[in-house]
């Protein structure tokens, strides 16, 4: 698909920006958004970038009943220099592709998807939130529209991307949240969807995110669904512990989301000459640890949340305080670091960001 295939349709209105300092997590959205369909035998077409508004769907679409569907997310920052940057966003496209793998839903073309991001962004620019610990949320998502109740993959989608300016995702900004390890639930088993960014995997966590949310915790981390022994991840992020000096993360198994903060925290650590590893840990072994007094840190990584140090953990019962319930060293360099090459306040050494160069002033 070619780049002038894309009509764009502004909007006669604006919207009234919240302030930063009201800003939340996904609550609000900028003034347009990009779609394009897919038809069978035709592929994708008609992209467009139109006024941000409700979409109509027929209520036997199929993305209401079987759920065919899968979602990105990636962030936007403006730059002291006024530059609007990119975080590897190809690598959102890519993951996307593996998601509609595994969901049956057809391959977007990666460059195709970057283009119409970037003219998007060009557009809403002046939706790019400046001030600290905020950014431009760009949810890209993919859903069934097929109107048939059969249980097929459908012969029809929307690709659409629309923006939210965001402050942290958690309430408690970069201090240190409550973890409550789930015991009952299961979020994913390997050969489910676990490693695919899918609404589903959301849907099926709620209930123990309610029950955590309950006893004063603001989500849960997940063990694996056979044994109940080995670590996942966390609700909306992957996760980290630094045991005794060395940094480990679950290795990818099936079932954990493949982050792409979780991978750029990999390769920051190998680039500070940390060791840090991907394995297989257990729940006992963190708990030994903590015991031990050499469970010196945890941290969740995710793009909406970032780096999110844990202060405690819940488990069988028994609170497990971390690092007294204050922000490790670790968590905070890792923080300073990521959100610095993000927002161009620090020297991109890994080549990680990308230029929105154009600018649509409407
Ligand atoms: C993200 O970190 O971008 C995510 O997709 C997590 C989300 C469910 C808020």
């Amino acid at each position: 698909m070619k780049e002038q295939d894309m009509q764009i349709t502004l909007s006669t209105t604006k919207k009234e920006k919240p302030k930063a300092e009201q800003l939340e997590f996904g609550k609000t959205f900028t003034d347009h958004m990009f779609i394009m369909d897919y038809t069978q035998g035709q592929g994708w077409h008609d992209p467009r970038i139109v006024p941000y508004q409700p979409l109509e769907l027929e209520p036997s679409s199929m993305i209401f009943h079987y759920g065919q569907s899968v979602f990105e997310g990636l962030k936007a920052y403006v730059t002291d220099e006024d530059e609007v940057i990119l975080f590897r966003p190809e690598k959102n496209f890519q993951r996307l592709n593996n998601s509609n793998d595994r969901l049956c839903i057809p391959h977007v073309d990666v460059d195709y998807a970057l283009k119409a991001l970037k003219t998007l962004i060009s557009i809403d620019n002046d939706w790019i939130p400046r001030a600290e610990g905020t950014s431009l949320y760009i949810r890209p998502f993919i859903i069934a529209t097929e109107p048939y109740l059969g249980v097929s993959p459908s012969d029809r989608y929307k690709f659409i991307i629309i923006m939210s300016p965001v402050g942290s995702y958690y309430k408690e900004g970069i201090h240190p949240v409550k973890i409550a390890v789930e015991s009952s639930f299961t979020r994913a088993v390997n050969g489910g969807t676990g490693e695919a960014k899918t609404g589903g995997n959301y849907a099926s966590s709620l209930k123990a995110q309610e029950v955590s949310e309950k006893l004063g915790y603001s989500q849960v981390l997940w063990l694996d669904g056979v044994e109940k022994k080995y670590i996942e991840e966390v609700g909306s992020m992957n996760v980290f512990f630094k045991i005794n000096g060395e940094i480990i993360t679950p290795a990818l198994n099936g079932s954990i989301l493949p982050g792409i903060t979780r991978d750029s925290i990999i390769e920051l650590l190998k680039h500070w000459n940390l060791p840090v590893s991907e394995k297989r840990i257990s729940m006992q072994d963190v708990y030994d640890a903590y015991k031990s007094g050499q469970l010196e840190e945890a941290f969740g990584t995710g793009t909406a949340a970032v780096i999110s140090p844990i202060g405690e953990f819940l488990w069988n019962g028994e609170e497990m305080v971390v690092q007294n319930g204050e922000t490790g060293e670790l968590s905070k360099k890792l923080y300073e670091t990521l959100t610095g090459i993000q927002t161009g306040k620090i020297q991109d050494e890994l080549g990680w960001t990308t230029k929105v160069e154009e600018k649509i002033t409407l």
